[in-house]
């Protein structure tokens, strides 16, 4: 009970963000009860654990040895502690079906298709609907932006023929609506998350874009996994996560990963051109889905901050402890150990950025966002960079922030710019330009 009012009290908080941030700056839900940072020259010294040394001591030299014996301790170094267990890839029964295609979508810019994944055989059971677009003038496959949405699929682009099902309520999360009465009862956050996207850009790029509803996995509140996919691998009588189960984060990279599943079999996808992207809570779930599935050819992780792109160890902005006492449904129980010893932790985010290695991954940070930290994620990247560069690959090659509006693109990328805690045009534009820059060549 107590849980759940916590769940409500921080939706009905998230309601009063989002119409706060619509024309003004973001308000973060810091937690004043915990001591919150902002001060550089009091964010603190750490010493970050070395991506390239093996548990028992050994360095790791070459690109092989981090292939074979690094990259699988790192990942389960990040399941033990901070997401938990992913417990195992697509179940037995997986399979789909495309409907609601429209060759003349969006004036016939592209072609529209649903795909409804099931996760087994039992169509009753949990299940995900992805929408796709495809650029009509495009050279078939294209390479495509894989995205997870906070909000229903009819809040992506203005398409009247989307079929966006249900979706949860915003205000009680638990409650399922039809999202079209979503859009109706509240419209500043339709308007809010539907700024999000950039759909005809992207296809006008030359690329496909699909998105899938986070929502269909697993509602973001402190009981949604009573309606979470992750009851799909519960033990027999089990009702609640165990410790070391995987949290929501996990169960929304999971679904990333299930929607490759169907792209790897769609004839108008290049599936070794997928590009996956998120902003936020979904920045870290897209970090941590391409740390997974090396099928990502490549990750964008918009503002993801803190469990995302910063470094926990980083005391400035919000932190391990206040995530985790506002967030614990997205972790795994043992995340908690850290809240008050974040020193203890075995890994870091430069190591969840190496992961992508040597997959380019771009990321990005704003002004009016200091509780994401983005000179975290600048530090991240720096100490990421020694596992790139034993591909042969550039990390960002700086320390401190950037100017404003100046990205930087070698195999990690990075841009400052002014605003607030949002996914705005301008942020599509470098998405777009570093794609182009790593994908397009490959075609
Ligand atoms: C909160 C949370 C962040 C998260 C953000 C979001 O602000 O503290 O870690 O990134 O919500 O997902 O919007």
């Amino acid at each position: 009970m107590v849980k759940r009012l916590c769940g409500v009290a921080l939706w009905a908080a998230g309601l009063i963000v989002v119409a706060l941030s619509l024309g003004t700056t973001r308000l973060c839900p810091q937690k004043p009860k915990f001591a919150i940072n902002y001060d550089e020259s009091k964010a603190g010294n750490y010493t970050l654990p070395n991506p390239l040394v093996l548990q028992n001591g050994e360095r790791v030299r070459d690109a092989a040895t981090w292939t074979e014996k690094r990259r699988p301790e790192l990942i389960h170094l990040f399941e033990e502690n901070i997401y938990g267990r992913t417990p195992q890839r697509r179940l037995p029964g997986l399979h789909w079906k495309v409907f609601n295609v429209d060759r003349h979508a969006l004036h016939g810019l592209a072609t529209r298709k649903q795909v409804m994944i099931y996760f087994t055989r039992n169509e009753d059971g949990p299940k995900m609907d992805m929408l796709i677009y495809i650029p009509n003038s495009a050279r078939k496959p294209v390479p495509l932006f894989l995205c997870m949405s906070f909000a229903g699929l009819n809040t992506i682009v203005n398409d009247p023929g989307i079929e966006a099902g249900e979706v949860w309520s915003f205000t009680a999360p638990w409650v399922r609506m039809p999202a079209a009465a979503w859009v109706k009862k509240y419209p500043q956050a339709a308007l809010k998350f539907s700024s999000d996207w950039q759909v005809k850009k992207v296809l006008n790029d030359g690329y496909g874009f699909a998105a899938i509803y986070y929502g269909d996995l697993e509602p973001d509140f402190s009981g949604g996994i009573k309606y979470s996919v992750r009851r799909l691998f519960f033990k027999p009588g089990q009702t609640e996560p165990a410790p070391g189960d995987w949290g929501a984060i996990g169960a929304w990279a999971w679904g990333l990963s299930r929607g490759m599943d169907y792209l790897e079999a769609d004839s108008d996808v290049d599936h070794h051109r997928v590009i996956v992207m998120g902003h936020s809570r979904l920045g870290k779930t897209a970090l941590w889905a391409g740390a997974q599935d090396t099928r990502f050819a490549m990750v964008v992780a918009n503002c993801s901050g803190k469990a995302g792109a910063s470094l926990l160890r980083h005391n400035y902005g919000e932190t391990a402890k206040s995530i985790y006492a506002s967030f614990p449904w997205w972790f795994s129980q043992n995340f908690q150990r850290y809240g008050d010893q974040v020193d203890q932790l075995p890994v870091d985010a430069h190591e969840l950025i190496a992961l992508i290695a040597p997959r380019p991954v771009y990321l990005d940070a704003a002004e009016k966002d200091q509780w994401a930290d983005p000179l975290g994620a600048i530090l991240a990247a720096d100490a990421a960079a020694p596992v790139f560069n034993l591909f042969g690959e550039q990390g960002l090659g700086i320390t401190k922030l950037p100017p404003l509006d100046q990205p930087i693109m070698h195999t990690i990328g990075f841009h400052y710019r002014p605003g607030i805690h949002a996914v705005t045009e301008y942020d599509w534009e470098q998405f777009l330009r570093f794609a182009d820059m790593h994908l397009k060549k490959r075609n």
